[in-house]
């Protein structure tokens, strides 16, 4: 696991973005794997900064989102398909069919899970899959428990989780209780793996990530066993993670 530490957000959103459009640059029918949050917008910003310059193009680009809260509508703000078409999608020329993301609102979300499973065989694997993390350690919406899911699947999310994007909420009470996240071997099989943080409040997960063993309680620690991770954290994030842990 390599760790890039940058100086601070634009830094390592900058970064990020420029390692994307290599890819595509090296395939233009790349399969993305994307995630939500605050931490990957100021990326997406500049993938659109991108390919308004001409730089970029998505029409052959497949993307696969990590993850999908079950209950709230396309239309709600909350939705991370509604935060995906605001942050990107409606903003470059990529096409509707090749966008993937797991439907929240789907009758019977098992069926809906196998769905996303055969589309990932169908198209993957993935060639570069960003993710951020949790306070928790989560990845995707793969919470810490004793075993971790291989493939997409219903989630219960913690309290933990359901606090910290209670900020995005009115309240608490409207943050759903559930999810559908690709697991964790789902996230495993991407070629490359980039993991972006930032911020003091991730300081404790980032250091307790890269310096203790894997456990499924802290779910980012196993990728420790994948071939090709990149750690992006800007100085805050990294700000507790002992000198000697960083290969930059
Ligand atoms: C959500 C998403 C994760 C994301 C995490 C961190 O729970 N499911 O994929 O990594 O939030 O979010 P933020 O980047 O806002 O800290």
């Amino acid at each position: 696991m390599k760790i890039k530490v940058v100086k601070d957000y634009d830094e390592m959103s900058l970064l990020a973005a420029k390692q994307i459009i290599e890819q595509i640059k090296i395939k233009n029918n790349s399969v993305l794997g994307l995630a939500t949050g605050s931490t990957p917008i100021g990326m997406y910003k500049n993938l659109i900064e991108y390919f308004k310059r001409g730089e970029v193009d998505f029409s052959k680009v497949i993307t696969f989102n990590l993850d999908e809260y079950i209950g709230l509508d396309k239309g709600n703000e909350q939705s991370y398909i509604y935060f995906m078409k605001k942050n990107l999608f409606s903003h470059i020329n990529i096409k509707e069919e090749n966008i993937f993301i797991p439907d929240g609102t789907a009758k019977d979300a098992e069926i809906e899970c196998k769905r996303y499973n055969e589309l990932l065989e169908k198209y993957g694997p993935i060639d570069i899959q960003i993710l951020g993390i949790g306070v928790n350690g989560h990845i995707g919406f793969n919470e810490p428990s004793k075993s971790l899911t291989l493939r997409t699947h219903v989630t219960d999310l913690t309290e933990d989780t359901r606090k910290a994007n209670a900020r995005f909420f009115d309240d608490i009470s409207k943050v759903p209780t559930k999810a559908i996240t690709m697991g964790i071997g789902d996230i495993m099989k991407a070629e490359k793996i980039i993991l972006l943080a930032s911020g003091k409040s991730k300081a404790p997960i980032i250091k307790h990530m890269v310096e203790t063993g894997i456990s499924t309680f802290i779910p980012a620690s196993v990728l420790k066993l994948h071939k090709n991770v990149e750690i992006i954290a800007d100085e805050d994030a990294a700000s507790l993670i002992e000198k000697d842990s960083c290969i930059a």
